[in-house]
């Protein structure tokens, strides 16, 4: 019998619905040759249904999703809706309410990708970013007094907990010590600012250590981290840090990796269910053209595969993807490929 996996796929808006589609026929091509099964159930939520219908996440979509071994997301995001409604009501209160407490961002320039570092070659970069991904600043906690006034007062408060940043710790020293590469795990924090919560961090990252010996440790600070991805991205083998910093630094971690063309990652409960996407968004400009690139989505795919412990698959379609970037794009930028969307997602099945 086949390993069976349900996967609630929500394709959303702009280029998603073409990148998760070719993501499913890399997924099916994988299947068969390692004896997998998937069942996909498409949610279609996002932009286009809330200007339509004006709903957002549905709470019996939530609790479908809740039950699904893991969600294949495109984008979110449509120029039709203000900025801040699709983040909040669907992506964010996706990862609050299935408490997606971590998100994985690997950062691994490939064989034959263009980095804009002038002479890093893959085995310089190559590190991942563990990011709380349920507290901070993503908290929406706060409020505004007299708005529009010249007294106008706002307030966007950080919430960070003793649990949240246990749990996020304990994930990324047992991450790093399974990824085996230099068992090496640096903090990112502003300690010499944030006082409060980076005193919490970095208790709390010195007793969890304790359990994990044979991990070496540093901490840095974040606007150092930037300026050390540019110029040594060798040192890094995982970093671990908030959500606010997560979301910044992974951004310069997919442009030095090649772009959004390849960057992909996940929002994990480790105890629960997870969600992955390729980073990019939903790049209205480019959709429905056939020129997005589709490798972030199919990285995705991926990175499912490895959570699923699908790993050998995820190996297949590692390789494959790395012999694509390698052999056969001119370049990894949207209309830049050499290559049409579908005949990128062709080019990985051939190798599958
Ligand atoms: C990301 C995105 C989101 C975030 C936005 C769309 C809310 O930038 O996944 O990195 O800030 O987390
Ligand atoms: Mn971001």
């Amino acid at each position: 019998m086949p390993k069976e996996y349900n996967i609630a796929v929500v394709p959303g808006d702009g280029t998603g619905p073409e990148v998760v589609a070719e993501g499913i026929k890399a997924l099916e091509a994988v299947s068969r040759r390692h004896g997998l099964k998937f069942e996909f159930q498409t949610y279609p939520i996002g932009g286009e249904r809330y200007l339509k219908h004006g709903d957002l996440l549905p709470d019996e979509v939530l609790g479908e999703l809740k039950d699904m071994d893991a969600i294949y997301l495109g984008a979110i995001g449509h120029p039709g809706v203000r900025p801040g409604i699709l983040e909040r009501e669907i992506l964010l209160r996706l990862r609050f309410e299935l408490d997606l407490y971590i998100n994985l961002r690997p950062v691994a320039l490939l064989p034959g990708v263009h980095t804009p570092i002038k002479d890093k070659r893959p085995k310089d970069i190559d590190f991942v970013v563990v990011r709380e991904n349920s507290e901070g600043l993503y908290t929406g906690s706060g409020g505004v007094l007299k708005r529009g006034t010249p007294d106008e007062v706002t307030i966007q408060e950080s919430i960070t907990t003793r649990k949240g940043v246990e749990r996020c710790l304990r994930y990324a020293f047992e991450y790093c010590q399974k990824r085996g590469k230099d068992k090496h795990l640096t903090l990112c924090g502003k300690s010499n600012v944030l006082t409060y919560e980076f005193d919490l961090w970095e208790r709390v990252f010195q007793e969890v250590h304790k359990e994990f010996q044979d991990v070496t440790i540093d901490y840095q600070h974040v606007d150092a981290i930037c300026m050390w991805m540019v110029k040594n991205p060798e040192q890094f083998d995982v970093i671990v840090t908030n959500n606010m910093f997560g979301d910044i630094i992974t951004d310069l971690g997919a442009i030095i990796q090649g772009g959004l063309g390849i960057a992909a990652g996940g929002n994990i409960n480790p105890e629960g269910t997870a969600m992955f996407e390729p980073i990019g968004g939903s790049a209205p400009k480019y959709a429905g053209l056939n020129i997005i690139n589709p490798l972030a989505a199919i990285s995705a795919a991926q990175m499912m595969l490895d959570y699923l412990e699908e790993n050998e698959a995820a190996r297949t379609l590692l390789n494959a993807v790395k012999k694509v970037a390698k052999n056969h794009l001119k370049s990894l930028e949207a209309g830049k490929m050499g290559y049409g969307t579908k005949e990128v997602g062709d080019l990985v099945v051939s190798y599958l």
